[in-house]
């Protein structure tokens, strides 16, 4: 119903969630450890699913021990505070947490605790191409009761496009991301990439946390992490988040689904947008994975 939604404010230009907002000097205040892993993305561009590889590379394979806590405990969410029904943890979570801590955060590059610079945190950002998370944001919204009521199909596409949505751009939040990870350790991945070859993508991963894991191990991973195992897994499947149980948090896990929901006219003035928006940031996204 109506009154759990929450209204965006703007945060240093950024729309964010009231209850975000409201805490905001917890978030910019937050102090990190040399040995935090921050595990950063825009919205529904993949985060549960690299959040859970992460955890189990971490963990050299353990499957078993990753399977002893939902997702959120595991890896909880840095500028998080409540959720009116659920018990969700976040900030206070990870404060009493010990170390070495996985952190989950979907802030934009130029919003990220000063603590996690000075700190030189690993960080592991997964991008997903603009149209996809488009989609999984919209039945996101239709998912999450508390989420904002961003109307049709074609009015949350407009305020997509226009940044105007929790988090703001994704066109920022892509490009701010890409170049950061010039001047500091931040290993970029693609959710493309991780669905067409995952071993590859997973050794990389490896190789940024410096863990060395025999290939078996990372079979087991990678079937531990597919899409339909994770749906069926109590503990990464966000089971009774969802409001609607038609378009659940794991909903299809695939790249392209925006075909079937952009129209021709749609598509042309997102791709105008996008062209212009993106121009000379050597950034490519593939869809036809
Ligand atoms: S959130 O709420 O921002 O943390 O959501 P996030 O986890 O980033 O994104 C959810 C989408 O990721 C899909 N997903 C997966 N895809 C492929 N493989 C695996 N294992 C996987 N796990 C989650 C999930 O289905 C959402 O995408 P859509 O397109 O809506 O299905």
């Amino acid at each position: 119903s109506s009154h759990h939604q929450e209204d965006l404010v703007l945060i240093h230009n950024v729309p964010m969630l009231k209850s975000i907002a409201n805490n905001w000097e917890q978030v910019e205040g937050f102090q990190a450890r040399p040995d935090d892993l921050i595990i950063a993305t825009y919205p529904k561009a993949g985060t549960t699913w690299v959040s859970e590889i992460v955890d189990i590379v971490h963990n050299n394979g353990d499957v078993a021990k990753s399977s002893q806590a939902p997702i959120y405990y595991r890896v909880p969410y840095m500028e998080f505070f409540m959720h009116p029904e659920k018990n969700i943890p976040g900030m206070r979570y990870l404060n009493s947490m010990a170390s070495p801590r996985l952190i989950k955060t979907h802030l934009p590059v130029q919003l990220l605790p000063k603590s996690m610079w000075e700190n030189k945190c690993k960080i592991i950002y997964m991008a997903r191409n603009a149209k996809d998370v488009a989609v999984s944001f919209f039945y996101f919204h239709h998912n999450i009761k508390a989420l904002p009521d961003v109307g049709t199909w074609e009015e949350f596409l407009q305020k997509y496009i226009a940044g105007k949505v929790s988090y703001g751009s994704w066109h920022d939040h892509v490009k701010g991301w890409w170049k950061k990870r010039q001047e500091h350790p931040i290993l970029y991945l693609f959710y493309e990439d991780m669905k067409e070859d995952p071993a590859n993508e997973i050794r990389k991963l490896m190789r940024f946390l410096e863990k060395d894991l025999r290939e078996e191990v990372l079979e087991k991973i990678i079937h531990h992490t597919s899409f339909q195992f994770m749906k069926k897994n109590p503990m990464t499947n966000y089971e009774g988040l969802s409001h609607d149980t038609v378009f659940p948090f794991m909903r299809k896990g695939i790249t392209g689904d925006w075909k079937n929901h952009f129209t021709v006219a749609q598509n042309e003035i997102f791709d105008a947008d996008y062209a212009r928006k993106m121009e000379g940031s050597g950034l490519q996204f593939r869809t036809e994975i």
